[in-house]
């Protein structure tokens, strides 16, 4: 089999994957034309689209990455080819980390602190009990159960929602449009780990951000077409008073990088990270790249994306 692999460093992960997979001549998107055009499968992260077109037979793509989003929306994507995505892959505790540090920052006054100081300001704040602190987290796939669980692992009590109903160890699990509006009239922080389809575009808009408890906090490290940015600047209110919508934490935008003049970089209770919530560790990906390779080969039955529903 060929496998052409398409992401930063991918002479890193065509050499790495080789070695895992010693049956798979693997190359890159710098090997001849006619090569590429010979892939059985792609292994890619944001591919070109031209990439995408010039297989002459392919037979599998593994997204490199956990959302298929900008694989789905490319072009040149060929139709009726299998995806596989990666599941978690380690990216999970890194986004849990990331998540547990930006509830902190709300829970422990980490903000207003941080604004404090900007006065030389010393004035301490009651703490909130963390059993009176309940988190919101949308997306129950492989990253979000994980990220509920961990949060809950801390002491908060956690709600988790999907669109079908799942139930997980000590995390209050929602489901549906009623199930939304329960959990979103509970939580002081709510964490965004929906992919991005049609159905979750701008799910946090005006409506659901009134439907928070004043005070509450915003957390994405998922991605920025789940937002409505005017809806969330309208919350968050102007200045370094705090408004409806208390702060955010924003690690996803629409569109990456964040333009320099987007009036959240300056925005006083907004934490802008680039994009770095869940980087892919690249040694438990690799093992999932083989081994969806391998099951692909063997005809084997394999958890592929349902392009329809966009994950
Ligand atoms: C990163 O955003 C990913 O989807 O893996």
């Amino acid at each position: 089999m060929r496998v052409l692999v398409h992401i930063d460093d991918a002479e890193l992960w065509r050499d790495a994957l080789a070695r895992r997979l010693p049956e798979a001549e693997v190359i890159t998107s710098a090997a001849p034309e006619s090569a590429r055009r010979a892939a059985d499968y792609l292994a890619v992260w944001k591919p070109p689209e031209w990439l995408l077109r010039e297989p002459t037979a392919l037979k599998g793509i593994v997204n490199l990455g956990a959302g298929v989003d900008a694989l789905l929306n490319n072009p040149g994507l060929p139709s009726g080819v299998p995806i596989v995505k990666l599941r978690d892959a380690g990216m999970a505790e890194l986004i849990g980390d990331y998540v547990r540090y930006a509830v902190l920052h709300f829970q422990r006054d980490f903000d207003r602190y941080r604004r404090q100081q900007a006065h030389a300001e010393w004035r301490e704040h009651a703490v909130v009990d963390k059993a009176d602190w309940p988190v919101g987290v949308l997306g129950l796939g492989a990253i979000g159960a994980k990220v509920a669980s961990m949060v809950a692992a801390d002491g908060f009590p956690v709600h988790g929602w999907s669109r079908s109903p799942k139930s997980l160890e000590a995390v209050t699990c929602h489901h549906g449009d009623a199930g939304l509006a329960a959990l979103l009239a509970r939580v002081r922080s709510l964490v965004l780990l929906l992919p991005d389809t049609p159905a979750t575009r701008h799910i946090v808009n005006a409506e659901t951000l009134s439907a928070l408890p004043a005070g509450a906090s915003l957390i994405n490290p998922g991605r920025g077409t789940l937002v409505d940015e005017a809806a969330l600047l309208e919350a968050l209110g102007e200045g370094e008073r705090e408004g409806r919508l208390r702060g955010a934490v924003l690690d996803a935008f629409p569109e990456e990088p964040l333009a320099a003049e987007n009036p959240l970089w300056s925005h006083p209770r907004v934490w802008i990270t680039p994009h770095m919530a869940g980087p892919t560790p690249l040694g438990a990906a690799l093992d999932q790249v083989a081994e969806a390779l391998r099951a692909f080969a063997a005809g084997e039955p394999i958890d592929t994306v349902d392009p329809a529903a966009g994950y």
